[in-house]
């Protein structure tokens, strides 16, 4: 049997910690401020940004969604974040992706001041991430360290493998495994004999999109899983990237979904806003 590892409640307790620094933050006048942008009507984009909103009120933090139309343009939509970049009152901006496919995320990315990505997508804080300065950090891959640190798992020295390479998880998961001094190896769709490379992991990270693509054979006795997906199974069921039933009685530590990874992004995304208040007014 597994240890289940709890992201709901270590999300809790950086929730916490995040609303007590925004209260001393706004005691001296600050209010930290997020813009959470959201274009169209993704179902699931709407249950996230619902999600993002509802944690920066507990967490006292300002938070203002502007939904647009799925027709809206590109020009329009970089009117709107140019507009937010100059606002003193907002100190995160995040574009909720996917986009609608006429939009270009890559050109909206780059329009957000880098100072105000707080989901650290912008290519002057990827940099940042890759030559291990301090900056934001992605929430997500942050969420995963926060939850190794906090169950006292040791990165260093292990064998790390990292499934899926997009701009959001997969690469930065790796960077910042590595700055930890894991050794860590990226698979991807045309690894050959992925389930071998996968048995070796010692801290496997999923992060894929696929249902239930980690299966038992590809996981090491007591390997570290760590679930990024966020699926519906042939049963419209909400599931990860691993076949949880399968993989557990194998693990030595897993984390569940829901109640894993998804929770600690909303998490760090607090953290990196009340990160952006600090420094942009100096308190
Ligand atoms: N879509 C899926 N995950 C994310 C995220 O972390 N940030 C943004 N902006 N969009 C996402």
């Amino acid at each position: 049997m597994a240890k289940l590892i709890d992201g709901k409640a270590i999300a809790a307790q950086i929730r916490d910690e995040v609303a007590q620094e925004t209260q001393a933050l706004k005691s001296c006048g600050v209010t930290p401020g997020l813009a959470v942008v959201l274009v169209g009507e993704d179902p699931a984009s709407c249950t996230y940004v619902r999600n993002k909103q509802k944690a920066c009120a507990d967490a006292g933090i300002y938070a203002e969604q502007i939904t647009l139309p799925a027709t809206t343009t590109q020009e329009e939509l970089l009117r709107v974040v140019q507009e937010l970049n100059a606002r003193a009152d907002i100190h995160g901006i995040l574009c909720q992706l996917p986009l609608p496919a006429h939009l270009d995320d890559k050109a909206v990315i780059a329009a957000i001041s880098p100072e105000k990505d707080v989901d650290a997508f912008h290519a002057v804080n990827v940099g940042h991430i890759l030559i291990g300065d301090e900056g934001f950090q992605p929430c997500t891959p942050a969420g995963v360290m926060e939850m190794l640190t906090r169950s006292g798992i040791a990165v260093e020295g292990k064998s790390c493998v990292v499934i899926g390479r997009s701009n959001i998880v997969g690469k930065p998961m790796a960077m910042l495994l590595l700055h930890a001094n894991g050794t860590v190896t990226i698979c991807h769709s045309r690894t050959v004999d992925l389930a071998a490379v996968c048995r070796g992991a010692d801290i496997l990270v999923a992060a894929i999109g696929k249902a239930k693509f980690v299966t038992a054979d590809m996981v090491k006795p007591g390997a570290v899983v760590i679930d990024v997906g966020i699926n519906r199974d042939e049963n419209g069921k909400l599931c990860g990237d691993v076949d949880f039933a399968a993989v557990e009685p194998i693990a030595g530590a897993i984390t569940p979904v829901p109640g894993g990874v998804g929770p600690m992004t909303i998490a760090m995304l607090l953290k990196n806003t009340l990160t952006a208040a600090h420094r942009q007014t100096g308190k």
